[in-house]
């Protein structure tokens, strides 16, 4: 349904929780947090703050590991135990002093976890990843106790100032581990079928719901179709169409569009956008989701210059546009697309974002 009246800067809701404007900052791994526990650290708050002032309407947090055996990668973000409240709450309010919404995103690796910092993997099922690693069985008491992890990460986000949680169920961690049937091959209750492979997801937003209430906004970066031409048993496009068209029964406020397991800058984050790969590269997904759902969707992946983010919105395609490497180059992008300073991001998708070494954070490192 098109949608002439919305722009880029106008308002929109995500549950009860009311944004300025309709870019976001999706979920960064910033890699700035203490190791090995995870702290929240000034130079994060410092990153969070210049993107609130940058005018983002909605930040979102890189993912922060829910449960320790659930930590993906040194550097992490860790909501795990109530002793990151205090760091997570310097998080918020540096966000908030700037005039900016920030929502935490919580995540269990499972078998996509980094074996230098979370030794011992655990997956729905034994299936070997690209690297040879097997990772063990989930056992139904593992099942459910990450399940619990989730929503008590979700109450220390609420118990910390921020604005709303996002559920990381994209990009190939556990959640997503639970939906594609390349790395669920169970037989019980948790797969077998496209409804149990679903179970996990709901157990997770029945745990984060039980624990913030009805009215904390609650929403999913969703993987909605695995990277076939790596693992062509996995996550079909229908299969993520089914997903989405149960989120609202779920009890979640919106869904970001994305993809899922197998692969990251050929897949999820792809490299020359614009000239390899076109902008918004998920956008056939989001208008499928769209039609699943009546929740705000979010559209990241590739999206780059200013009509078209104000064309994917106003033919009413998505609610918000979601943007990742072009904020870290440019954090205040939002300001200059606002004010006319810039029609495009500068931003070259050459994927050269990671530090090189421990303490450095992201930071572009393209020429050009
Ligand atoms: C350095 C880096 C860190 C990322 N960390 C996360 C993360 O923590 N959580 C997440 O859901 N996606 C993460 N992503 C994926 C992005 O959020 C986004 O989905 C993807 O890069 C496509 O958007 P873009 O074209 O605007 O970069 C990361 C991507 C990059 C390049």
């Amino acid at each position: 349904m098109s949608n002439k009246q919305v722009n880029l800067f106008s308002p929109v809701r995500i549950g009860s929780l009311e944004v300025g404007n309709r870019l976001v900052r999706s979920a960064t791994a910033e890699r700035l947090a203490t190791e090995p526990i995870g702290r929240a650290t000034p130079a994060l708050a410092s990153l969070l703050s210049g993107l609130a002032r940058g005018g983002v309407g909605l930040i979102i947090s890189g993912h922060a590991y829910v449960a320790p055996r659930g930590k993906a990668h040194p550097e992490m973000l860790s909501a795990h135990c109530d002793e990151m409240i205090p760091g997570l709450k310097t998080l918020a309010a540096a966000v908030h002093q700037n005039g900016g919404r920030i929502a935490l995103q919580i995540n269990h690796g499972g078998r996509h976890c980094d074996e230098a910092c979370t030794p011992g993997t655990m997956a729905p099922s034994p299936v070997p990843t690209r690297s040879g690693r097997v990772p063990r069985e989930m056992t139904p008491s593992d099942i459910a106790d990450a399940a619990d992890d989730f929503g008590r990460a979700a109450r220390r986000a609420q118990l910390a100032g921020f604005d709303a949680v996002q559920i990381h169920g994209a990009h190939g961690y556990l959640i997503g581990q639970f939906l594609s049937p390349h790395t669920n091959r169970r037989r019980d209750a948790w797969g077998g079928s496209s409804e149990r492979r679903l179970r996990f997801l709901a157990a997770v937003c029945e745990a984060v719901r039980g624990e913030v209430g009805a009215e904390f906004p609650v929403f999913i970066k969703l993987g909605m179709m695995d990277n076939l031409q790596r693992v062509p048993d996995g996550l079909t496009p229908d299969d993520g169409v089914r997903v989405v068209s149960r989120l609202a029964d779920l009890k979640l406020d919106a869904v970001e569009v994305s993809g899922g397991y197998g692969g990251g800058s050929d897949f999820i984050s792809r490299l020359a956008v614009g000239s390899k790969e076109p902008e918004a590269y998920f956008r056939s997904l989001a208008q499928r989701a769209r039609a699943a759902t009546h929740l705000p969707v979010i559209l990241v992946g590739g999206l780059r210059s200013r009509a078209l983010m104000d064309e994917v919105l106003a033919a009413g395609d998505a609610d918000m546009i979601s943007l990742c490497r072009p904020l870290i180059r440019e954090p205040d992008l939002p300001n200059r697309l606002r004010s006319g300073e810039a029609t495009a991001a500068a931003c070259i998708s050459g994927g050269r974002c990671w530090p090189k070494g421990m303490g450095q954070g992201i930071a572009c490192k393209c020429e050009g």
